[in-house]
């Protein structure tokens, strides 16, 4: 069932057998822009019903054991404070990654896009073309932080140690390497390896990999099982960290998928090696979790 009217690059798509491509990128076939054909359309499918198969089906991406653990809400307060302590870990090694990525941009374009992302988490708040009434509070999930101002409290991490003063956890009990499990401190480095890397095209897959991975649902977990503990414990943890990163989400993903077409067309892709190397960054994801379920079943007798 179609809900929307059929616009004429629908039409052109099921002409070509070539439905699934993203707006931008028929556009650019119609357009005859460079790199664009139907052959290589028809490739490109080909290629991303290998990615859905050999990628996307990742084991944490598909079933998370820790996250589905975690939105039954019944964590004891250890369980809960280990938690914020590796996510604020892994958000502080996050802005590593992300200066590297930023570092190893080859175009301006791109170097922009890695530096909206690393100022807005450290305080520059997006301003959104359309005023929604989101550009109050945390600030907008979409739109730029050019022209935007920054504020200290919008920065990502003193959301978390907003929560972090809540559990009675003082700030240098958090965001620190050493207070990383290894797990934690070897999905951050491969963050940094993979995501942060100077092979742009390493650095593609694994920002594929993980966008898909933030994409898949894990954050509407942590906010049920964060909300059902605040209405169990009568704990009144402030959840706008994870709020916000839930909607950021969504429009992440269909961004995330324009972006890999383009880098199809317009560049060789190593196919093969896209695979590889988003399974990698996928894999160092899995610890983080992995770390996190060991860490809750210990702390599960803690009293
Ligand atoms: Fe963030």
């Amino acid at each position: 069932m179609q809900l929307h009217p059929q616009t004429p690059l629908d039409g052109f798509a099921q002409r070509h057998h070539i439905e699934g491509l993203s707006m931008p990128s028929l556009q650019a076939l119609t357009q005859g822009q460079d790199g664009y054909s139907i052959h290589k359309a028809k490739q490109f499918l080909a290629f991303q019903r290998r990615i859905n198969n050999e990628m996307l089906k990742h084991r944490v991406i598909t079933r998370n054991p820790y996250t589905a653990w975690f939105e039954k809400g019944i964590q004891n307060p250890y369980q809960i404070k280990a938690f914020i302590i590796q996510f604020s870990v892994f958000s502080n090694q996050f802005l590593i990654a992300q200066l590297h990525k930023m570092v190893h941009a080859d175009t301006l374009e791109s170097m922009r896009a890695s530096k909206e992302i690393l100022a807005n988490e450290i305080g520059v708040k997006f301003k959104s073309i359309q005023q929604t009434t989101e550009n109050r509070g945390l600030g907008s999930t979409e739109g730029s932080i050019e022209g935007s101002r920054f504020s200290f409290n919008a920065a990502h991490f003193e959301w978390l140690y907003h929560i972090a003063k809540t559990l009675d956890l003082n700030f240098s009990d958090i965001g620190q390497p050493k207070h990383g499990t290894q797990s934690t401190l070897f999905f951050c480095n491969e963050l940094i390896r993979l995501y942060g890397g100077e092979n742009y095209q390493i650095s593609q897959a694994a920002s594929y990999a993980v966008e898909n991975w933030a994409a898949a649902g894990f954050w509407k977990q942590l906010i049920n099982g964060l909300q059902k503990f605040n209405d169990r414990t009568g704990m009144n943890l402030p959840l706008g960290f994870f709020i916000w990163h839930d909607k950021l989400e969504v429009q992440h993903a269909a961004h995330t998928q324009e972006e890999l077409e383009e880098l199809y067309f317009t560049q060789h892709l190593d196919e093969v090696k896209f695979i590889h190397y988003g399974n990698e960054m996928l894999d160092g994801v899995a610890a983080f979790w992995d770390g996190l379920d060991e860490q809750r079943k210990e702390l599960a007798a803690a009293h």
